[in-house]
């Protein structure tokens, strides 16, 4: 599994599974466990969560799914904005160990932009880091307006600023991808199938697929691979889609197949802000 180095020296996989619409629903709680452990009986390494998903019952399910096979993994969790303050994020990062049932979290992010001085959430990430509960802190949803606002000292360290990024969706790469590259800062790209949409159907990433003897989704995920300093975290909850999934990890693309994904998905010519998912 290919790893990036990240500003605090430690390094992240550039793979992983996406938790979003896992731990809403407590009869299905046995199955999501099993499909995490199945995913990491794969080789998957890095778990995307955050304290919204289910409300809490995503991170239920990955603290049952990782007992006991902690070491070697890199969860990622998010707090909510509401819980930005000083207090807040310390209380939130408390509530999402206990639930995980873990010691510390890899990578701890704000999960969008919102009202409280990110002066408070940056003094509490520190905080968190200094007492060993996270490893790396970022953002999520920040846009370039939003990251020249981040305290200097905490910008250059950020972990990650993960957005919505994909073949269709290139947003990011109006000036965003440019700041973060020049810091050694990793975007973290989600909803990288565009949630299983129409994306998948494109006459060109199906013709694709044929000649790599791949699928479509390990297309659009291959494309994303190939972009610089990019972690990818598709979501599925079913363990032949997450092994199809991580064997995008092998496909080599030529310049010949990234021209003909470029000219028939551009990225932005003019300013656009990131969407949202
Ligand atoms: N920071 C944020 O604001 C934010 C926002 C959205 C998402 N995220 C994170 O990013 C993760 C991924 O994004 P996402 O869940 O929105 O969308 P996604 O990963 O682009 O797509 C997930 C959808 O695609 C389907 N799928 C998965 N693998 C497939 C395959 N090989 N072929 C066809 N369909 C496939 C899944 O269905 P099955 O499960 O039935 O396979 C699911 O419906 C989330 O789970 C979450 O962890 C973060």
């Amino acid at each position: 599994m290919k790893n990036l180095n990240l500003p605090t020296g430690n390094s992240i996989p550039t793979f992983g599974l996406g938790t979003w619409r896992m731990g809403e629903h407590s009869d299905r709680f046995q199955r999501e466990t099993d499909v995490i452990r199945d995913a990491l009986d794969m080789g998957v390494r890095l778990i995307d969560t955050a304290e919204m998903y289910g409300e809490g019952g995503a991170e239920q399910v990955i603290g049952e799914a990782i007992r006991g096979r902690r070491d070697g993994l890199f969860l990622v969790s998010k707090f909510y904005p509401h819980n930005a303050s000083r207090n807040g994020v310390v209380d939130a990062c408390e509530r999402s160990l206990r639930r995980m049932d873990c010691d510390w979290i890899d990578l701890y992010l704000l999960h969008w932009p919102g009202s409280i001085p990110l002066s408070q959430t940056f003094e509490a990430l520190h905080q968190l880091q200094d007492q060993g509960k996270i490893r790396n802190f970022g953002v999520s949803n920040f846009n370039l307006s939003d990251l020249q606002e981040i305290p200097a000292a905490a910008g250059s360290q950020l972990g990650c600023n993960q957005v919505f990024y994909n073949l269709a969706h290139r947003e990011v790469e109006w000036e965003i991808s440019d700041w973060c590259h020049e810091r050694g800062i990793p975007i973290m790209a989600y909803s990288p199938l565009d949630q299983g949409g129409s994306l998948l159907r494109s006459p060109i990433i199906i013709d694709l697929a044929e000649q790599h003897s791949a699928s479509a989704a390990q297309i659009a995920l291959a494309w994303l691979l190939h972009q610089p300093g990019t972690v990818v975290i598709p979501k599925s909850a079913r363990p032949a889609r997450i092994r199809e999934n991580l064997e995008a990890v092998e496909i080599k693309l030529g310049s010949e197949d990234l021209a003909a994904l470029d000219s028939a998905f551009p990225p932005p010519d003019q300013p656009v802000r990131l969407g949202m998912r």
